[in-house]
């Protein structure tokens, strides 16, 4: 296997034999010509079934995965509802995280349930209370690890075996880390998800959703559902995906440092309560981090003292870091989990601290960003 910015670059993507057009071409159009009845060229027939912008897609993001099997969505929750119904029927349980993102936790818990599938939320850092929620129903343990938004860690293989072990499957929502830093299906993962509208992308212009895996027979039902419900990409969203993509390696190098800037000056300041940062020695999650991941990521979570009126005030007070929901782009964006992405999960078990600020760390000059969040905090 060739390296990742190689791969990034070149996988699905080589130039177009019938003009030698370098770039993946955006192919714009609903349906393919056929030389007689079934006789398809190059295999394609309506663009909900498949498309070769798409294939382009779905083969890089495949290879970045190091999956046998790619699927490209039309967003990272339209990849997580045909995941749960390929997996999941009446009566079934899913396993979820207590921090899992509001969006995953609001589709299992207010439209799966009535559905007959029921889901038990548990901190997947703690690998006996996960085994105590398994029950024999258990199909799924979805996992993410960083969880967001904060930032706890859970150790892949040790989910991949336990789930194994009770005849379930184990999901990676892998759209924190991207596979840049961290490939679950090499560490005993079933199923790896992304909302490609972050990292992948990169570039806050397009959403998307992606799963990949190495089981063909799951791949097969996935491509079904991919097919049947048709919850697809179109080409030019495919096609920006694909742009972002080839610049993933340099992208999230440059995250990880300016996060780790950001962080140091976070836990220096007297008015920040605690820092969620994997890279930090003092993170419970740490050893594992350091185990399954190349660095530890562009996303960083912090408590202010003065409750959530300090909260809001900060989020209110930057000028560079905008203030907005979604993560993964070049931009740095700042937003209140609690009033924002994590609303639904209001009252619930996953409910997050009304202090909490989550800052998405972008790659401008990291001067500039660690300026501006101290200005912001100085108020
Ligand atoms: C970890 C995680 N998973 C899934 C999603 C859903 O993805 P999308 O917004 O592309 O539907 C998000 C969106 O914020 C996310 O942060």
């Amino acid at each position: 296997m060739t390296g990742f910015s190689t791969r990034a670059i070149h996988a699905g993507q080589d130039p177009d034999p019938h003009t030698g057009s370098v770039i993946v071409p955006i192919h714009a159009t609903s349906t393919f010509v056929q030389d007689g009845v079934g006789g398809r060229r190059g295999g394609y027939e309506y663009a909900r079934t498949g498309n070769p912008t798409r294939t382009a897609l779905e083969t890089c993001l495949a290879e970045l995965e190091e999956g046998r099997h790619g699927l490209a969505f039309a967003s990272g929750m339209a990849a997580t509802d045909a995941l749960l119904r390929a997996t999941c029927r009446p009566g079934d349980h899913v396993v979820i995280p207590d921090d899992a993102y509001g969006g995953t936790f609001r589709l299992i818990d207010k439209v799966f349930r009535h559905w007959g599938v029921e889901h038990t939320a548990v901190g997947l850092s703690d690998v006996a209370a996960v085994r105590a929620a398994m029950r024999p129903a258990t199909r799924l343990v979805w996992c993410e690890t960083p969880t967001n938004p904060l930032l706890a860690i859970a150790d892949i293989a040790a989910l991949a075996h336990l789930a194994h072990e009770a005849g379930a499957r184990l999901v990676v929502d892998n759209t924190f880390a991207s596979p840049y830093l961290q490939t679950p299906l090499g560490l005993g993962a079933d199923v790896v998800l992304h909302s490609t509208t972050k990292y992948l992308g990169g570039h806050s212009d397009v959403i998307g959703g992606a799963l990949v895996t190495d089981d063909s027979e799951l791949d097969e039902q996935l491509a079904f559902l991919q097919n049947g419900a048709g919850a697809v990409p179109g080409p030019f969203d495919a096609w920006l995906t694909l742009r972002g993509i080839r610049t993933l390696a340099v992208r999230m190098e440059r995250h990880c440092d300016n996060a780790e800037r950001i962080v140091a000056a976070l836990r220096a300041h007297p008015k920040v309560i605690s820092v969620h940062y994997p890279g930090l020695e003092t993170h419970p999650g740490h050893e594992v981090a350091a185990k399954q991941m190349r660095r530890f990521g562009g996303m960083v979570s912090f408590t202010v003292h003065g409750g959530i009126d300090a909260a809001l005030a900060v989020c209110s007070r930057t000028r560079l870091f905008t203030l907005a929901e979604s993560l993964g782009g070049v931009e740095s964006l700042i937003e209140h989990p609690g009033r924002m992405t994590h609303a639904s999960t209001a009252g619930s078990k996953l409910q997050v601290p009304d202090n909490l600020v989550r800052l998405s760390v972008g790659i401008e000059d990291v001067t500039d960003l660690v300026d501006d969040v101290l200005q912001a905090l100085a108020g």
